[in-house]
């Protein structure tokens, strides 16, 4: 007999139209879609075509007139300001509406793009759902960018207006944010017609007269703006994402497929009722802050945190225990770093003792590989479900989980477990035949793609399709590389391109070798991605210098190391690089980037056989001894 899940699973693969018609009722339409999937135009497929929807109608205003307008919609709980505020769905919606009506009293209108690059504030989420009411599309930048990402994004999404803060609170620092969002302007060749500034208490910023705005006299007074239909396809957002260079890729999220996917997701993944209280302790700068902070709890008329702290140091290693008890949390999400920090502080779980968790249900990972001493020391604390779950920006939710909404399925270490109806998880080799089990491969899904995730990048179809689904025609490439046991399990295990993941944070160490290139003094340069106990894996940076150079190697790491900092971002976490006299290279010229990987991880290794100078190799060993790597390496 089938279980629930192969049941619902198989479902879906005898008919997946048939399938999302019936998710799709989940939502409300002001017109019904005129079919479910557009195939015409493959391999680009669009769903729900003919439809027409808004959003922050279906997040906000259809519950109130529901009767959710009492209950909370929004708890903002802040412990680096000592904040705490609740939003039921009736407050929500009005300071939603009131934004819009002052970003439409200044020009904005359906689809223009409006950037917003805020700290982890309420406003945030109203600057979200504002523009998914005029039909507006926002592209949030996570508030660790430097002045020089932000300005790349603004010149590829060319927004109408920018709504940022005067500041973020990272613990102990206050982060001047109107700074390097002007910097940002004035490095951009696009410029915003104006920005829309929230002065928080803890810092004042200055404001260019006829260019930046205060918040809060924009909304004072500002007559509330009703949700503008867009069509099903039109996109509710652009979302910047690593890729294989410094230049970012712009996810584009269409409205409806979106909305059923999530909605769809709450339910069946996630095990999530209306009324219940939901919490990601993600960023609303990343997709899972996009998806799972702001618009999925909200679509299904749940209770969204958000939480403006860390897992440590704000004050403790007990503060996710003190949100879940406070608020009677009923499912969490975060990355696994964050319980790596927690059983770092706390090994014992000494801190929980003083709360009450047992309202929790269940908690998922997801970000990251979840290493199976985490998971496991987690179950220990939480004494509830703990499932690893497996998704990126370019698929905006879920591909592979356990769905504790259908049925809970035994959990193995290590594994996400099986693939979300939707998604036609494959595993190919170079020559695009399916592997046996077992196998390591490529992780592909067959198109087409389930709702939700991305139908493109922004303005850029050719590089969707160059970029996902020209190396395996016919599927969409995850740039993952992993496995399939025998009973359908995914397992994870690393990826193909040059992406690392640093505190469930996603950076391409191409883009930080574009940046260490950039100094005078370096003639070349490599970065990899080493294994790190806390935040999974941190970068490491290894240069050559130019010949003649012969200042302290001391300072030049400590300029580059900024030089980072400053043109990436803090969130980059670059805070070793080494001088070396070459790098290791095949004979045409590639450096080994994978072998040297291995070396700092202190793995096995073999010889490569292409390999130019084999000599290079022991110097870049004892290179990553003297900076605490490459510990029991051996070839
Ligand atoms: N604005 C400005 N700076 C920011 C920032 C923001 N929004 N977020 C992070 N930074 C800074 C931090 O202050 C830190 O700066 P530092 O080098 O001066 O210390 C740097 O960026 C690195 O930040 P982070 O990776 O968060 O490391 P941390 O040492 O501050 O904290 C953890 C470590 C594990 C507690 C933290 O990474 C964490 O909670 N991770 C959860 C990850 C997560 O939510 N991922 C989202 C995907 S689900
Ligand atoms: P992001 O787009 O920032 O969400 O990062 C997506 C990438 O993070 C994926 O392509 C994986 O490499 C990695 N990732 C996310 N979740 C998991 C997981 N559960 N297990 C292993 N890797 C993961």
């Amino acid at each position: 007999m089938l279980g629930a899940y192969n049941d619902l699973y198989a479902r879906w693969q005898a008919d997946p139209e048939a399938f999302w018609a019936d998710a799709a009722k989940a939502i409300d339409w002001f017109e019904p879609p005129a079919a479910i999937l557009d195939d015409s135009a493959k391999p680009l497929y669009r769903w729900f075509p003919g439809g027409s929807v808004n959003t922050a109608w279906n997040c906000l205003d259809r519950h109130v007139e529901a009767g959710r307008g009492e209950q909370d919609a929004l708890i903002y709980d802040s412990p680096v300001t000592g904040t705490k505020t609740r939003f039921t769905y009736r407050e929500l919606r009005d300071k939603v509406a009131e934004l819009a009506g002052a970003l439409a009293a200044k020009g904005v209108v359906k689809g223009d793009r409006v950037l917003v690059y805020m700290p982890m504030v309420p406003e945030a989420l109203f600057a979200m759902l504002a523009c998914a009411r005029l039909g507006a599309i926002h592209s949030v930048v996570f508030g660790g960018f430097a002045a020089k990402e932000l300005a790349t994004r603004i010149n590829d999404a060319k927004p109408k207006a920018i709504v940022s803060a005067s500041c973020g609170v990272e613990p102990g620092r206050t982060v001047a944010y109107k700074p390097l969002l002007d910097e940002a302007i004035e490095l951009a060749s696009f410029k915003p017609d104006f920005t829309l500034i929230l002065q928080r208490p803890m810092l004042a910023a200055s404001l260019v007269p006829g260019r930046d705005f205060d918040w809060a006299e924009a909304v004072r007074g500002a007559a509330p703006a009703d949700c503008v239909p867009v069509a099903s396809t039109d996109p509710l957002y652009v979302l910047y994402t690593s890729g294989t260079t410094g230049v970012p890729k712009g996810v584009v999220r269409d409205n409806a497929g979106h909305m059923v996917a999530l909605a769809w997701s709450m339910k069946n993944i996630y095990g999530v009722a209306p009324g219940e209280v939901f919490w990601a302790a993600s960023d609303v700068g990343w997709v899972v802050g996009h998806s799972y902070i702001t618009y999925g709890p909200l679509l299904i008329g749940a209770t969204t945190i958000l939480y403006e702290g860390k897992p440590v140091g704000t004050p403790d290693a007990g503060a996710f225990w003190r949100v879940i008890e406070e608020y009677g949390c009923k499912v969490q999400f975060c990355a696994p770093t964050a319980f790596r920090a927690i059983k770092k502080e706390d090994p014992d779980g000494k801190l929980l003792e003083k709360y009450d968790i047992s309202g929790l249900r269940t908690l998922f990972l997801a970000g990251e590989r979840a290493d199976p001493d985490t998971v496991q020391w987690a179950e220990r604390m939480v004494k509830v479900p703990v499932i690893d779950h497996w998704w990126q920006t370019e698929s905006g939710w879920p591909m592979a989980a356990n769905l504790v909404g259908v049925e809970l399925l035994p959990v193995k270490y290590g594994s996400p477990t099986r693939a979300v109806p939707g998604y036609d998880i494959r595993v190919l080799d170079n020559e695009h035949n399916e592997v046996e089990a077992g196998e390591i491969g490529s992780i592909v899904v067959k198109l087409p793609l389930a709702p939700g995730a991305l139908p493109t990048l922004w303005q850029n179809d050719d590089g969707y399709i160059r970029s996902y689904l020209s190396d395996f025609p016919g599927y969409y490439k995850t740039g993952d590389a992993g496995y399939i046991d025998e009973d359908g399990y995914l397992f994870v295990m690393s990826r193909t391109d040059d992406i690392i993941n640093v505190a469930g944070h996603r950076l391409s160490t191409g883009g930080m070798e574009e940046v260490l290139a950039y100094h005078p003094d370096v003639a070349e340069c490599a970065v990899i991605g080493a294994a790190d106990a806390l935040k999974g894996q941190v970068p490491l940076g290894f240069v050559v210098l130019k010949a003649g150079v012969n200042r302290p190697e001391a300072e030049i790491e400590k300029e580059l190391v900024k030089l980072v900092r400053d043109k990436i971002g803090p969130v980059a976490a670059f805070k070793t690089v080494t001088v070396v006299k070459r790098l290791p290279k095949t004979r045409s010229g590639k450096i080994l980037r994978g072998t040297m990987r291995k070396i700092a991880d202190g793995e096995k290794w073999s010889m490569p056989a292409t390999i130019d100078d084999p000599v290079i190799l022991d110097e870049i060993t004892d290179s990553l001894r003297s900076v605490g790597y490459a510990k029991d390496s051996a070839a």
